[in-house]
C-alpha cells in the first residue's frame, strides 16, 4: 500500500504548494470568512482567527505535512505506522478526520452549488441594476427551492467525483496552477472596485478596529451583560477549516510531496497566500455591505448578496460576475476534491476498493448527506426540523469545523509533539536553524494543544 502511494508524486514542490493552496483557498474565504465575521461583530473576531492561524494553524500544517511525507500513506495508515507498539487507537484519529471530511463534504457541495447557479444567474444578466433588497431577494428565491439546490448540489459533486476519482494528480495540477492566480488578480479588482464604489473605510474599520466588547460579550435588554466563548470557538474552529487541517486532507497531500522540499517554507506560502485571499474577500464585501444598506451579520448569504450588487452597477459587469463564480466554483472544487482524498485513500489503499469505486461510495454517501444540508434552507428550515437546536446546515457545520477539525489537530499535536521522536521530526523537517526547530517543537508539544484544549473547556456551554 505504502509503495502505491509513493508512486503517486507531485511533480514539485510547487505543484504540492499550488495543491495545497487550492485546497485550502475556498469557500471557506470567500464565503464563510465574511459572513461569520459579520455574525461575530468584525475586528476582534478577526484578530482571534489571526492569532489562532499563527499559533497552532502554522505549526499543525507542518506537523501534518511531516506525517504524510514521513509514512507515505494516508491518514489512517500514517498515525498507526509511526508508533511502535502499531496501535489502532492512532488509526482511529485519521477515521476521524475522513469522517469529518465527509461531513464537510455534503454541506459544502450544496454552497458550491450556489455559485454555479450563480454562474447562470450571471450570464442570463439577472445581476443588472439590483439593489440590496432585490438581490437578496434574488438569493431567496434559489435557496428557498429545493429543486433547484438539489440539482446544483448534483452538479457539483459529480464533477468533485469525476476529478478524484481519476486520480487527484493527473487532475488538480492544471487546474490549480492557472486558475488559482487568476481568482487572486480578480479579487485584488473586486478590492479596487470597492475602494472606488463603496463606504471602503467603514468596511476596513469593521474589519480590523479591535472591540473586544462588541464580539465576546453578550447584553440583555436590562443591560446586564455576560462574556460569552463562543466567538473564540468559532474563530479556531475556522482556523482549522479554512487551512484545511485537522482531518488529514493537507497529510495526505504532504505524503504525496517529494522528499527535500522545504516544509516549514511551503506551510509559510500556503497560509500567507490563504489568509490574504480571507482578508481580500472581507475587504471587497464589507464596504459594499455598509453602502447598500445591508446587514454584515445577514449569514451565510452575504457574499451572494452584496457582490451581485456591485456587478450589475458596474462597467463590464456581467463579464466580472460570471467570472467570479466560475472562479469561486474552480476553489471550491479544488477544495472539496482534498475533502474526499483521505477518505478515497484510504478506502481503495487498504478497503481493497478501487478508486472509482471508493470514490463512487464516498461522493454518494456525501451527496446523501448533503440533502439535508439543501433542505435546511426551506422545507426543513422551520422549528419541527431543529437537530440539537439548529437546522441540520448549521449542525453539520458547526460538528466538523468546531468540533471535529480542532479534535483532529489535537490529536495531530499530541502525537507529533509527544509520540513521534523528535528526532524524526527533526530530520524530516530539516530546518536550517536548529533553534526554530525547538520553537516549533515547543508550539505542537504544548502551546498548540493546550490552546485547543482552552477553547474548547471555555466554550463547554457552547455545545
Ligand atoms: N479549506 C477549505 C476552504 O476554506 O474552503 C475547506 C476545506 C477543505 C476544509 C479541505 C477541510 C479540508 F480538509
Amino acid at each position: 500500500m505504502t509503495e502505491r502511494v509513493a508512486h503517486n508524486q507531485w511533480s514539485s514542490r510547487l505543484v504540492f504548494m499550488l495543491a495545497s493552496i487550492g485546497s485550502a483557498v475556498g469557500l471557506g474565504n470567500i464565503w464563510k470568512f465574511p459572513y461569520i465575521t459579520g455574525e461575530y461583530g468584525g475586528g476582534a473576531f478577526v484578530l482571534v482567527y489571526l492569532v489562532c492561524i499563527a499559533l497552532i494553524g502554522i505549526p499543525v500544517m507542518m506537523a501534518e505535512i511531516l506525517l504524510g511525507r514521513c509514512a507515505r500513506a494516508n491518514p489512517v495508515v500514517a498515525f498507526r505506522s509511526l508508533v511502535e507498539s502499531k496501535s489502532r487507537v492512532w488509526g482511529g484519529v485519521g477515521l476521524m478526520g475522513v469522517f469529518a471530511g465527509f461531513v464537510i463534504l455534503s454541506f459544502y457541495s450544496v454552497v458550491a452549488g450556489w455559485a454555479l447557479a450563480y454562474v447562470v444567474d450571471a450570464l442570463s444578466g439577472a445581476f443588472d441594476g439590483l439593489d440590496g433588497k432585490r438581490s437578496g431577494a434574488l438569493f431567496s428565491s434559489l435557496t428557498g427551492s429545493p429543486q433547484r439546490l438539489l440539482f446544483w448540489h448534483t452538479a457539483f459533486m459529480l464533477l468533485t467525483v469525476a476529478v478524484v476519482a481519476r486520480g487527484v494528480r493527473s487532475g488538480l495540477e492544471r487546474l490549480v496552477t492557472l486558475l488559482m492566480p487568476l481568482l487572486f488578480v480578480l479579487l485584488a479588482l473586486l478590492v479596487g472596485y470597492a475602494m472606488v464604489a463603496g463606504e471602503f473605510a467603514r468596511g476596513f474599520h469593521y474589519l480590523f478596529d479591535i472591540d473586544f466588547p462588541r464580539v465576546f460579550l453578550q447584553c440583555s435588554d436590562d443591560g446586564a451583560c455576560t462574556f460569552t466563548a463562543k466567538p473564540l470557538l468559532v474563530a479556531m474552529g475556522h482556523a482549522f477549516f479554512t487551512l484545511s487541517l485537522g482531518m488529514g486532507a493537507i497529510m495526505v497531500y504532504g505524503s504525496y510531496m517529494p522528499r527535500g522540499a522545504s516544509i516549514a517554507g511551503s506551510t509559510v506560502v500556503i497560509v500567507i497566500a490563504d489568509t490574504l485571499v480571507a482578508l481580500m474577500a472581507g475587504l471587497a464585501i464589507f464596504p459594499l455591505v455598509f453602502a447598500n444598506g445591508l446587514e454584515p451579520g445577514s449569514g451565510p448569504g452575504l457574499v451572494f448578496v452584496s457582490l451581485p450588487i456591485a456587478f450589475g452597477a458596474m462597467p463590464g459587469g456581467q463579464l466580472a460576475g460570471v467570472l467570479f463564480f466560475l472562479l469561486l466554483v474552480f476553489a471550491a472544487w479544488s477544495s472539496s476534491i482534498s475533502l474526499m482524498e483521505p477518505g478515497v485513500a484510504w478506502l481503495s489503499g487498504n478497503g481493497g476498493l478501487s478508486r472509482v469505486r471508493a470514490t463512487l461510495i464516498l461522493g454518494g454517501a456525501a451527496w446523501l448527506l448533503g440533502i439535508g444540508a439543501a433542505l435546511s434552507f426551506n422545507l426543513w428550515s422551520g422549528e419541527d426540523y431543529q437537530f440539537f437546536g439548529r437546522t441540520w446546515f448549521d449542525l453539520e457545520d458547526f460538528l466538523a469545523s468546531n468540533v471535529l477539525l480542532p479534535l483532529g489537530g489535537l490529536f495531530t499535536a499530541l502525537f507529533v509533539g509527544w509520540v513521534a521522536r523528535r528526532r524524526s521530526s527533526e530530520n524530516e523537517l530539516a530546518m536550517r536553524d536548529s533553534r526554530l526547530f525547538g520553537l516549533w517543537h515547543f508550539v505542537i508539544r504544548y502551546v498548540a494543544p493546550a490552546g485547543i484544549v482552552l477553547v474548547f473547556l471555555n466554550a463547554i456551554e457552547v455545545v
